[in-house]
């Protein structure tokens, strides 16, 4: 393993004993109420199916990621992880996770640019063999800074929509050199991570922050996909109207057919009070709409980057910018409106000062999946191909019925007779 430049997070804190003990009374608390992370860990630690692995990470420094970390390194793996956000890390936790023996985290809150890449090439002078990202920066940084390592890299998995969206342009442009699965894609974690997991605690978040009601708001929510339904939903649930805009005209008729109001975002900025964006996508909120906005909304993100509320024509057109409250700011125009943007524009349920990212239960799925991808990678890696590749069928269904087992929820299963019939073409009328 080489010697880092970067310090892991202890030396950059004034007392981490006490960091240390916080953060593993949150993990606690968490891995209670983490049944699928519970039970890969009796079986990792009886088999240490991640012996002799190195494993790089960037991904949100929270509770529930760090007790996926400490699933693989009870799996037998050596880990150094860094932030995927400058603003998502606890400090606490991501001191926790370096008392381990198998961890390094050199992830730390409210770095800059520069403190956010030299964790990240600290992280890959561990040099990994398999890698796992939350919006592809450590691959893009491997194939770009290390192309001595990609030969040794086994594989990697990859968290979310925006990550895999970036892996899937770079296969195409045919460089992207190693496996990587798609964890994002597959249904024991889209279904219910992006949904309702972005839904519940993007809302909550958002409460919290501002001490403000979701009742007869107006609440445009930009884009219709796995987390704008979520945002929508759980907003009506909250007896909010909701406005949604997109750009996809399928997705647009779902919104109208689930009774929401679609409408351009031009128009919705006139008659928002809370504008949050799930598209993935930049400028879906930019100086024409900040124009015509009424006074005092919010502005919250709810996508991986921070491109989707144009800042910089909200600092062009602002003449005055202040600290409405922690983790929210003021935005004055010249005519006295004032504009309120939440977390810096970064992704709110994880960026905002009380933040705590998705409910605990969620992501015990989506890490659950996170887990046996990487179990696999470290038994069957060299059975893939480089490539973008997605979550076999069978570690999905593993996990979920992990999670029925232990909400004692049973089901059918196929009989031999149906399964039959469902894979034959020559049954008919
Ligand atoms: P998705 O692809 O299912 O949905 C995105 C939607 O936005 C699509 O329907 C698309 O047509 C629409 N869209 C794109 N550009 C638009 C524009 N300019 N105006 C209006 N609509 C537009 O993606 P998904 O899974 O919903 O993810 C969205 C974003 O949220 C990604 O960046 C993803 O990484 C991130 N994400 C955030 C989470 C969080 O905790 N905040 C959790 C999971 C994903």
């Amino acid at each position: 393993m080489s010697e880092a430049a970067y310090p892991p997070v202890t030396q950059h804190l004034s007392d981490p004993e006490t960091a240390r003990e916080e953060g593993r009374r949150k993990m606690d608390w968490a891995l209670q109420h983490m049944p699928i992370l519970e039970a890969l860990r009796e079986e990792f630690t009886a088999e240490r199916p991640l012996e002799g692995e190195t494993i790089a990470m960037a991904m949100h420094v929270e509770a529930k990621t760090a007790n996926l970390v400490e699933l693989l390194a009870d799996g037998g793996a050596e880990v150094a992880i860094t932030g995927c956000n400058p603003l998502s890390t606890h400090d606490d936790v991501s001191a926790a996770l370096d008392a381990h023996d198998s961890i390094t985290s050199y992830a730390v809150r409210g770095v800059d640019d520069a403190g956010y890449y030299d964790a990240m090439h600290a992280v890959i002078a561990h040099d990994p063999t398999i890698t796992v990202d939350d919006g592809m920066d450590m691959v893009k940084l491997v194939h770009e800074e290390y192309p001595e390592l990609l030969d040794s890299i086994v594989g990697g998995a990859e968290e979310t929509t925006t990550g895999v969206h970036r892996l899937r342009a770079m296969d195409a442009d045919g460089e992207l050199k190693y496996p990587v699965f798609a964890v994002n894609d597959t249904p024991m974690k889209q279904l219910f991570d992006n949904v309702h997991g972005t839904g519940e605690s993007s809302l909550a978040t958002i409460a919290m922050t501002t001490n403000l009601s979701w009742a007869g708001k107006n609440v445009v929510v930009g884009g219709y996909g796995k987390c704008g339904k979520g945002v929508a939903k759980k907003a009506a649930g909250q007896n909010a109207n909701v406005i949604v805009c997109e750009v996809d005209p399928r997705r647009a008729l779902e919104a109208h057919m689930e009774g929401y109001e679609v409408l351009p975002m031009i128009e919705a900025a006139e008659k928002g009070d809370v504008f949050i964006t799930t598209t993935g996508n930049r400028d879906v909120i930019t100086r024409e709409h900040f124009e015509v906005m009424k006074d005092g909304v919010l502005l919250a993100n709810a996508g991986h980057f921070d491109v989707e509320v144009n800042l910089d024509d909200l600092v062009d057109l602002a003449v005055d910018r202040f600290e409405a409250r922690d983790g929210v700011e003021g935005f004055e125009l010249p005519d006295g409106r004032v504009l309120n943007v939440l977390a810096e524009g970064r992704l709110v349920n994880l960026a905002a000062p009380i933040s705590l990212g998705h409910p605990v239960e969620v992501m015990d799925q989506s890490f659950g999946v996170q887990a046996v991808c990487v179990r696999e990678l470290a038994t069957n890696g060299a059975t893939y191909g480089p490539g973008v590749h997605d979550v076999p069928d069978d570690l999905d269904r593993e996990v979920a019925e992990i999670k029925l087992a232990a909400e004692g929820v049973a089901h059918d299963t196929l009989s031999d007779t149906q399964r039959e019939y469902m894979d034959s073409w020559e049954h008919g009328t």
